[in-house]
């Protein structure tokens, strides 16, 4: 069962078949979990490294960079960060996997306002409520702050998905208070779009 959302050059599907239950599920399966934690450990953290590396070159990541990486699952983005130098890097996922990620609905960031210089995250497409997903990382990003997703824009959604991305400008569209530094295509664990947007010092609507 699908709805078509319709705002303003906004397009992507929320469906039912993405729920929170269903994805518990999935990232609570022990099974799942061992591999996450050995086989395909060191090889996301390589691929993860390798993004953040060209982030720092391009100066929108440094060392100092208080970072949240939003839906983590065991983390291994937020280690890859460590290992860049970015050390005070944390994530959040509806199952805390510590001391690297700690439990958290990225609907209802468990954070204050203005708290972190950038945040990561390669999980839109499991967002229930996108303007909340997209509404909580303007929140809790500094004003200044950058936030780099990686969506899932050419490719199709998984069955673990809550919504099916069209186009780039809808999903920039729902981050009000910030602009569009930069898109790029990365091929990125499914995701195949890099999209980079940075929180307004002057607060929204100043676009
Ligand atoms: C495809 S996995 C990606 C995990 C990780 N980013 C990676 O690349 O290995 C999606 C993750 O989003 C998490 N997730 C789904 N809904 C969430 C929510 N509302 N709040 C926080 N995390 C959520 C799931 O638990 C799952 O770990």
């Amino acid at each position: 069962m699908f709805c078509l959302v319709a705002l303003p050059s906004i397009s992507f599907f929320i469906s039912n078949f993405g729920g929170k239950k269903h994805q518990l599920n999935k990232t609570l399966n022990p099974k799942l979990r061992r591999i996450w934690t050995t086989r395909d450990w060191e090889r996301k953290i390589s691929v993860f490294s390798v993004f953040f590396t060209r982030l720092k070159d391009h100066h929108l990541l440094t060392n100092h960079s208080k970072s949240l990486c939003v839906g983590a699952r065991v983390g291994q983005e937020v280690e890859a960060l460590h290992r860049v130098g970015v050390l005070d890097a944390v994530g959040i996922d509806l199952v805390p996997y510590p001391p690297l990620v700690l439990k958290g609905d990225f609907h209802n960031q468990p954070f204050h306002n203005d708290t972190f210089d950038f945040e990561f995250s390669n999980v839109f497409d499991h967002a229930l409520y996108p303007e909340r997903f997209a509404g909580e990382i303007e929140r809790t990003l500094i004003p200044g702050g950058v936030c780099v997703l990686h969506v899932v824009v050419k490719g199709m959604a998984d069955k673990y998905s809550a919504n099916d991305l069209y186009s780039v400008a809808a999903v920039v569209e729902l981050f009000r208070c910030s602009d569009l530094v930069g898109v790029r295509e990365v091929d990125g664990f499914g995701a195949d779009t890099e999209v980079v947007l940075r929180k307004r010092k002057g607060g929204c609507g100043n676009g």
